[in-house]
């Protein structure tokens, strides 16, 4: 075993990096027998420098992250500190004075990972990331290497805890939408300002990078079409449970029939009882992947968390680590299939619509003669009546979203609907 030791600088030492020092000094031994080399906490760039910081010499505390990493004798920057900037900067001046990094920054990767990927392969660096999506679940590194030879179509996955535990929350409870964002928060699984995860920002970021490893391709964040869960209510659980789904808020990530495009977007949508994905309680993540080979596959565990995260990124440190031993870099960039990014509006799924109609003659006729004009062949409808006014349940066959877009203008137009009170697609049938 080498005896000089590879040394880490540690940006950021707050939920995930205060676990990530602490592994890496209780486990420094077997980190260097799997390395075969010792590594070194060099500096821990932070905010707050006076800070108690348990099991941290305070000598290694710094503000300067940039002076950190342009010391010259740092061999892996890993980078815990969140948001674009200046994360962004400092994982390419990084590169720029030699460094390997290691992130946990999906939404730097989702906005600007195709300029880090050739900041890092200018350098001849390793830029590893396997905590950026779902944090402790094996994800990245099993679709980039493991999969690497076969052809995956479908990501399908519950990639954001504090919205699975809500959403979980008023599935179990029968409890609304803010009484379980309350809980939630009480818990501490939802933060002060939930935003990023309630209107689906978070799981976006996530979708971006799943689709842009999968699928071969450059897939930003603003290519991801993307709906909260906010609007969810009590009631749409109620019709979930009659057709036998739950609700959960998804990431999808689909190859077109044809091969020819792509497309990715996060939304709540109905997903029946039956499918893998439904048992996921809590907080707890899993993504299916499905592919031409393999068949279909199931990741599942924490998605967020210091310890759980820390073991994603540790987990990076050692390959990077052997990288670097080896004088060889892991896989880069792999975006060689180029395919477009297709619209919401291409996308074809099945579609549960909630509808207040009047409670009269005629008016289911009316209805369904609006989806046949817009070419949406209708699979189910109930109707259940409250005086002069009635609830009409449709549930749809397989349609594109624009024609669901067109149907429900069209239906709002009617004299006879009152209201549109819900559209929910139906997934993973
Ligand atoms: N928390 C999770 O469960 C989780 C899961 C997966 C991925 N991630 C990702 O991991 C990253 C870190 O998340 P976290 O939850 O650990 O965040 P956090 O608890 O807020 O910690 C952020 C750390 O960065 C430091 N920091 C902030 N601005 C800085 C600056 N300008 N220069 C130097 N240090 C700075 C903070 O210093 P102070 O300590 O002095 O405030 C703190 O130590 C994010 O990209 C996040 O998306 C987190």
């Amino acid at each position: 075993m080498r005896t000089r030791p590879l040394k880490v600088a540690l940006l950021g030492c707050g939920v995930v990096g205060s676990e990530v020092a602490r592994i890496m000094t209780t486990h420094a031994d077997d980190l260097a027998a799997r390395i075969g080399a010792p590594v070194e906490l060099a500096g821990v760039a932070v905010r707050r420098p006076s800070k108690v910081r348990e099991g941290i010499d305070p000598a290694l505390v710094t503000t300067d992250a940039t002076a950190l990493v342009k010391r010259g004798d740092i061999d892996v920057v890993v980078e815990v500190i969140g948001g674009i900037e200046p994360a962004r900067t400092l994982i390419t001046t990084a590169f720029e004075n030699g460094a390997s990094v290691v992130s946990a920054n999906k939404a730097l990767l989702a906005q600007d990972g195709a300029a880090l990927h050739a900041a890092a392969e200018q350098a001849d660096k390793d830029l590893y990331y396997e905590a950026a999506v779902a944090g402790a679940i094996p994800l990245i590194r099993p679709l980039r290497e493991s999969l690497a030879g076969d052809k995956v179509n479908r990501v399908l996955g519950i990639v954001n805890g504090t919205t699975n535990f809500i959403l979980d929350k008023m599935d179990s409870t029968g409890a609304g939408y803010q009484e379980a964002l309350d809980e939630a928060t009480a818990l501490g699984y939802a933060e002060a300002d939930p935003t990023a995860d309630v209107e689906g920002f978070d799981a976006a970021a996530k979708a971006a990078i799943l689709a842009g490893i999968a699928f071969h391709t450059r897939v930003r964040l603003d290519d991801v079409y993307r709906e909260g869960m906010t609007e969810v209510t009590a009631a749409d659980f109620a019709s979930a449970k009659q057709m036998g789904c739950t609700i959960k808020l998804l990431a999808i990530c689909e190859r077109a029939p044809d091969g020819g495009s792509v497309t990715a977007r996060v939304h709540p949508a109905m997903i029946p009882l039956t499918h893998p994905l439904a048992s996921v309680r809590g907080a707890y993540n899993a993504v299916f992947v499905e592919s031409d080979a393999a068949g279909q596959l199931m990741f599942y565990g924490p998605g967020a968390g210091g310890s759980p995260t820390a073991s994603a990124v540790l987990g990076d440190l050692v390959a990077v680590c052997r990288n670097r031993l080896s004088g060889t870099t892991g896989p880069g960039e792999s975006a060689y299939a180029a395919l477009p990014v297709s619209p919401m509006g291409d996308v074809v799924t099945r579609y549960h619509i909630s509808l207040d109609v009047a409670d009269k003659p005629g008016v289911l006729a009316q209805v369904a003669t609006v989806f046949a004009e817009h070419d949406v062949s209708i699979d189910t409808v109930r109707q259940t009546g409250k005086g002069g006014e009635a609830s009409l349940v449709v549930v749809t066959h397989r349609a594109s979203d624009a024609s669901l877009r067109g149907t429900v203008g069209a239906l709002r137009k009617l004299d006879t609907v009152r209201g549109v009170a819900s559209i929910m697609r139906v997934e993973g049938e």
